[in-house]
């Protein structure tokens, strides 16, 4: 395998190639983030900075090429609104000793005049073991990034194995700086350390966070901690655990725990309500969030997980990033609702009755659908979203009111999609009184967000056919609405 340690260095010629194959996909999102080629996965470097948003992914655009190159790095994207993004290119390069097999994910934390950007480089020494650096970058206002010379952290640390990588950086009420990093213990279970520096030098291992989860799998990835509404957040991405009962269904997971704050005297998640999924759909990992300027905590998550198959593999490119979501916390839960600047993409509103819909709506492939189904107790219902009106592949969300649980449901699609790990889903159980579910559809994805956020379903859907149709049955005193828009990144 060939390996480029610069982005401009490929030739011309691979890249050209890689495109064409890319625009011939029927797959490609309308207003979701992909990569122009390659594979996309971690959300990286998420953050304010210089006027702008600024986001980054982890990408290794030639996976898919049949030149067999090797580059993986970080992509930088940047926007006004969160919702429509400018593609920079190549954020952080895998271009020095530290990084060689990877400029793995990290996060971004804006100062004064620069951006700092603290990551894992991933290397291999000749015996193929991997050694880990931490290391930091800064942006300027430019976007123009310039790397530290020495690394942070050097290799692995005593106790604990080389998976360590993926630091979250923050600033502590006192200003100075901490890190949160996922770490593998050396008896095979994961944690998360807290690292510590007053000035972004001299780093300090603090210590691990602590957790009632002593024994929860066999790595934290991508773990992030932050504060809100007074209360301490970890949210990460555990590695190992195994299915139980309708929860931790697919291949690895991503939660939260609420506890009280930590700090430098205290590294302990006190009074810690249990772990949570945060996401109940088959494709969502490592999540990553920031803080925006008016205060609102706001979410980004992969569309994606590791070692699955998708159908656009084919078409020289994978993955996707949810749309950004708000983060709140309510009754001791995390709720997420989508960004509010979405609604400005919002067009050609309709509202669908329940005679319509059950009569079924000819919809674009990319829309918002905002159910409200009212009736206490609920009655069973069905709504179907087809690949074409002759219901050869659709797809289900299901409410059954003997169980009164909310199921999403892949099984009909002719287009399986890793279905060792599952076809359906149970998205809410205990569902009492009305159910609003706000339903984002693109080309190959669906974001379910149920009753205000409580609940969120992520997946992406491949159909054969390109028509959208939709088909909702429910019971005789159901009342049942929709109110439907087009998305398109045009605004109005
Ligand atoms: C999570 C992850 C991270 C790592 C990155 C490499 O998906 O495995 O732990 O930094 O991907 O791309």
């Amino acid at each position: 395998m060939k390996k480029f340690f610069k982005y401009t260095d490929v030739p011309e010629g691979i890249k050209e190639q890689i495109a064409t194959q890319v625009s011939q996909s029927p797959y490609r999102q309308a207003f979701h983030i992909e990569a122009p080629s390659g594979y996309l996965n971690d959300p990286n470097g998420f953050s304010f900075f210089a006027g702008k948003y600024h986001l980054f992914y982890q990408w290794t655009p030639f996976k898919y090429s049949k030149e067999k190159i090797w580059y993986q790095g970080w992509h930088h994207l940047v926007s006004d609104d969160l919702i429509s993004w400018q593609s920079l290119g190549p954020g952080i390069e895998p271009d020095t000793i530290y990084e060689t097999h990877g400029a793995y994910s990290g996060s971004g934390l804006s100062l004064a005049q620069t951006m700092l950007l603290f990551y894992t480089g991933n290397t291999r020494n000749q015996q193929g073991q991997r050694i880990p650096y931490q290391l930091i970058a800064t942006m300027d206002s430019q976007g123009c990034i310039s790397k530290r010379a020495m690394p942070e952290i050097s290799g692995t640390l005593s106790g604990y194995t080389d998976h360590f990588r993926d630091p979250k950086l923050w600033r502590g009420k006192n200003g100075d700086f901490y890190g949160i990093i996922g770490v593998q213990r050396e008896d095979r279970t994961g944690a998360a350390l807290v690292v510590h520096s007053k000035d972004t030098n001299n780093w300090q291992v603090l210590g691990e966070l602590g957790t009632k989860l002593t024994n929860f799998g066999y790595m934290w990835e991508c773990p992030d901690y932050f504060e809100l509404a007074d209360c301490g957040v970890f949210i990460f991405s555990p590695q190992g655990i195994l299915p139980e009962k309708q929860r931790f269904q697919n291949i690895y997971q991503t939660g939260y725990l609420i506890g009280s704050t930590i700090d430098e005297e205290n590294l302990n998640l006190d009074e810690q309500q249990e772990f949570r999924e945060l996401d109940k759909g088959f494709d969502f990992y490592a999540p990553q969030s920031t803080e925006l300027p008016d205060g609102r905590r706001i979410v980004i998550g992969w569309m994606g997980l590791p070692e699955m198959r998708y159908p656009t593999e084919d078409f020289g490119y994978c993955g996707c990033l949810t749309i950004p979501r708000e983060l709140t916390i309510v009754a001791e839960k995390l709720y997420q609702q989508p960004v509010r600047e979405i609604i400005d993409y919002r067009k050609r509103h309709q509202t669908f009755t329940k005679t319509q819909l059950e009569n079924g709506v000819t919809i674009d492939q990319t829309c918002e659908l905002l159910f409200e189904i009212n009736q206490v107790p609920l009655q069973d219902f069905t709504l179907k979203l087809m690949g074409g009106n002759q219901q050869k592949e659709y797809l289900q969300i299901r409410y059954l009111s003997k169980t009164n649980e909310l199921w999403l449901d892949r099984s009909n699609l002719t287009c399986t999609l890793n279905s060792e790990y599952g076809t359906k889903r149970l998205l809410a159980k205990g569902v009492s009184g009305s159910l609003i579910l706000d339903i984002f559809v693109d080309v190959s994805s669906i974001e379910i967000f149920v009753n205000q956020g409580e609940a969120v379903a992520s997946s992406r859907m491949f159909f054969k056919d390109e028509q959208r149709f939709l088909r909702v049955t429910s019971g005789e005193r159901s009342s049942v609405m929709a109110n439907y828009w087009l998305i398109e990144l045009e605004k109005n």
